[in-house]
């Protein structure tokens, strides 16, 4: 980034977010040489002062960044700012005389104060692109459901324009997410198979062994389907199913995004129980360590029906895909960090060796990030028996620096290049696709399933004759 002039404003700089990734990623950022800030100012309703911020800051640094260095703080200390105040105009205009040329703003607030933060910034005049451009970051959940999120799309309207505004799904920050469309545009191999003629299924998991880390009142109100499928398990799908553009840029690939997720055959109200599960875990054993059940979970409502398990499937309705089933799910507490894209071919032919053999080719997000190509060859020996060979392609290799997705899409949001950002229609379509599994959600209970184990049984019943939900480990 050079030495660019910009400032970072940072709404809620008091919160959870500022601390646990932001900052890490903004020091990372400034430690590695990615980027010089002009200034970076925390605001938020706390009475803090600046000393008071900065040390707040430090003893989380030290926390959350493997390799703190003091010097480097030091340096950057120097950059970093805090102003108290509230989300109105009048308060929000005192950072008019400390922000001059280009700025960030990025809303690290509870989801609810998304909309009022956006219009006092810009009642302040803080969205106005006179001395350099001005960017809005938005965190997730873009809305609740779809009404709420088209509510918050028309309230930035006035104030925000689309290519200002940068819908965080750190997803789409990880290098697999990036890799998914790397490997299937750069390789000749993959596109003339990439269709319903060769691909039997796709299975989208990603299982936490994580319960609510403190989280409740946010997740209580949110459930799996809201917090992983929506967003980010949605945006993993358009990647894997999106056409081929004929050139890497943000338009095409938000065009081609919101195509295929429009693509997707919506699920009727009455059909929910056909295509979609949720569940909610009981007490069980994680790492051979008793956890309690959901509802035991501090400040979790005995009688709270909200998911932690949620499984959906779906067809999408083009050429390409037509009769491929996507399977999308995501667990709070399940038996292994184990997450991945996985995409199996269609069998061969029977009679030639052992029926039912298919290939999987598999990106795997948890743990460590890799690719496996899960193919058949002939055993060693006399006879003509096959066995599984597995072709693995780790991303990182000894020694490589590793960013975080926060420092990618920090630094994308610095650069302007909004690729990696949902689009407005993107975040629409994906709602579109679980409202009435929420809507069906709401008057029903949740299947159990115990902690650590693999989710609630319900979920097999959405798999197509002859498929089953793969394991959560590592091919082997
Ligand atoms: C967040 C969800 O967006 O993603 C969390 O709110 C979840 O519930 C997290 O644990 C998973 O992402 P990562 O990158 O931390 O594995």
């Amino acid at each position: 980034m050079g030495d660019k002039k910009m400032s970072v404003v940072i709404l809620g700089a008091t919160g959870d977010l500022t601390r646990r990734l932001l900052f890490p990623a903004i020091y990372h950022l400034y430690a590695h040489g990615e980027w010089v800030p002009t200034s970076i100012i925390g605001y938020a309703m706390e009475d803090w002062s600046q000393d008071k911020f900065c040390g707040h800051i430090e003893e989380n640094l030290k926390r959350f960044v493997a390799d703190f260095d003091p010097a480097v703080w030091a340096k950057l200390k120097a950059f970093v700012f805090y102003q108290p105040g509230d989300l109105t105009a009048d308060s929000l205009s005192r950072l008019k005389s400390q922000v001059e040329g280009p700025a960030v703003f990025y809303l690290g607030l509870p989801p609810q104060l998304f909309a009022q933060a956006a219009q006092g910034l810009g009642q302040a005049g803080l969205n106005e692109e006179i001395a350099g451009w001005r960017r809005l970051v938005i965190e997730k959940p873009f809305g609740w459901d779809l009404a709420s999120a088209e509510e918050l799309g028309k309230s930035l309207e006035p104030w925000w324009k689309e290519d200002q505004i940068f819908r965080i799904d750190h997803f789409l920050g990880k290098d697999t997410a990036q890799n998914v469309l790397v490997f299937r545009f750069i390789n000749r191999l993959l596109e003339s198979i990439w269709n319903g003629a060769h691909i039997a299924q796709v299975q989208i998991t990603y299982a936490e062994t994580l319960g609510l880390e403190g989280r409740w009142q946010y997740y209580d109100k949110a459930g799996a389907l809201r917090d992983m499928l929506q967003n980010h398990l949605m945006q993993l799908f358009a990647l894997v199913a999106m056409e081929t553009p004929s050139e890497w840029n943000a338009l095409n690939l938000h065009n081609h995004k919101a195509e295929v997720l429009r693509a997707v055959r919506k699920i009727g109200e009455g059909e929910v129980a056909r295509y979609a599960v949720a569940g909610q875990y009981t007490s069980g054993l994680i790492q051979e360590k008793a956890v309690p059940g959901y509802t035991q979970e501090e400040g979790i409502p005995q009688s709270s029906t909200t998911e932690t398990f949620a499984a959906l499937k779906f067809y999408v309705d083009n050429w390409r895909w037509h009769g491929v089933p996507f399977y999308l799910r995501s667990g709070k507490r399940m038996a292994a960090d184990y997450a991945e894209i996985a995409v199996q071919l269609k069998p061969v032919p029977p009679k030639m060796f052992d029926e039912g053999l298919a290939d999987w080719l598999v990106f795997r997000l948890k743990p460590d990030e890799a690719l496996n190509l899960v193919m058949w060859a002939k055993k060693l020996g006399l006879e003509l028996k096959t066995e599984q060979v597995i072709l693995t392609a780790p991303y990182k290799k000894a020694g490589e620096d590793d960013y975080s997705a926060y420092e990618q899409l920090l630094l994308d949001v610095l650069k302007g290049d909004q690729s990696a950002f949902p689009r407005f229609d993107e975040v629409e379509e994906a709602w579109k696709i679980v409202d009435p599994v929420l809507k069906a959600w709401s008057r029903q209970s949740p299947q159990t399933y115990a902690a650590g184990s693999l989710g609630p049984e319900g979920q097999n019943r959405l798999m197509d004759s002859g498929l089953a939900w793969r394991g959560l480990e590592m091919p082997k």
